[in-house]
């Protein structure tokens, strides 16, 4: 097997915890070998990012996939300094963000959809949920793309949903019209550090074969807290205050105390307040 062969399967076994077969793919192996072992970044050098890197990595974003050839997705690129302070100040519970020298956002946008009805004299007939769920996916199938191009061109980055923590105000800042909405902010720059494999959950509990199978059980959940407590160990015991700390701390209890309380109970109105009809 060449080298960044055996990488990729080296840094998926340990990503995922478990035994991969041999990897026979012949093509892209060093590109594979990157995307394998990626991780966000949240600690920049203060390095600028380029303008045309910029407007490359969008363009290539834009080049995936979008349902249906509908484009509904659009890019925010923040250049202005104080708009971006404005933006920084939004997610200020996010502090790592104040630190990267490129903030964008990614949005939904149905409004073009619509605009095109107006403009060919054609009935909107999907005025229902599917209209906000296609063009978040779209927008989500950038965001992913760009992160990935990104890395590629030996960047950092890493998304931002507290976007959407304040939806309304992050919408008013951006001047984001009716049916246009934002999915995630990025957070981009050259990183300090190289970024760490986070452990994921089993290849066996997340990849059916043939039908859904379930098996999360609480066996393999407690296999994975305690794989991910050697190698990817939480530093803090969240929400500790109201909920004591325990010494079986590990990603169930992490995320299920992070759900234990309500977030953006809002975000339905705000999309709402958008024009969409969510039945
Ligand atoms: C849509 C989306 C939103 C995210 N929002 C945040 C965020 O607000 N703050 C943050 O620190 N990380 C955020 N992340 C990064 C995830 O926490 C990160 O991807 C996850 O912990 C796995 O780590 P990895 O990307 O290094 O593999 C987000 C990721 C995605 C895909």
């Amino acid at each position: 097997m060449p080298s960044s062969a055996n990488q990729i399967r080296d840094d998926l076994e340990r990503r995922f915890g478990e035994e991969l077969p041999e990897i026979t793919a012949k093509e892209g192996l060093e590109q594979l070998a990157s995307i394998a072992r990626r991780g966000s970044c949240r600690r920049f050098k203060t390095q600028p990012v380029s303008t045309e890197l910029v407007h490359m990595l969008c363009a290539i974003a834009l080049a995936s996939p979008s349902k249906s050839d509908l484009q509904q997705r659009d890019i925010i690129v923040i250049n202005d300094a104080d708009q971006k302070m404005r933006l920084v100040e939004l997610v200020s519970e996010q502090v790592w963000v104040r630190g990267a020298p490129a903030v964008l956002v990614f949005c939904g946008n149905n409004r073009r959809q619509r605009q095109l009805h107006e403009w060919r004299g054609h009935t909107f007939a999907n005025d229902h949920l599917d209209a906000f769920f296609n063009a978040a996916v779209d927008a989500g199938i950038a965001l992913s793309a760009f992160v990935t191009a990104a890395e590629a061109a030996g960047l950092g980055c890493c998304p931002i949903s507290a976007v959407r923590n304040r939806a309304t105000e992050v919408g008013a800042l951006l001047n984001l019209p009716n049916h246009v909405f934002p999915v995630a902010g990025l957070a981009l720059g050259y990183c300090k550090d190289e970024p760490s494999i986070s452990m994921r959950l089993p290849l066996s509990m997340t990849v059916h074969e043939d039908r859904y199978h379930d098996r999360s059980s609480p066996d393999m959940i407690d296999a994975y807290d305690a794989r991910r407590n050697v190698l990817q160990p939480y530093s803090q015991q969240r929400l500790s205050e109201k909920l004591g700390t325990t010494d079986r701390y590990g990603w169930s209890e992490d995320k299920a105390r992070q759900y234990s309380l309500p977030e953006r109970q809002d975000f339905g109105d705000f999309i709402r307040s958008k024009g969409f009809n969510l039945k």
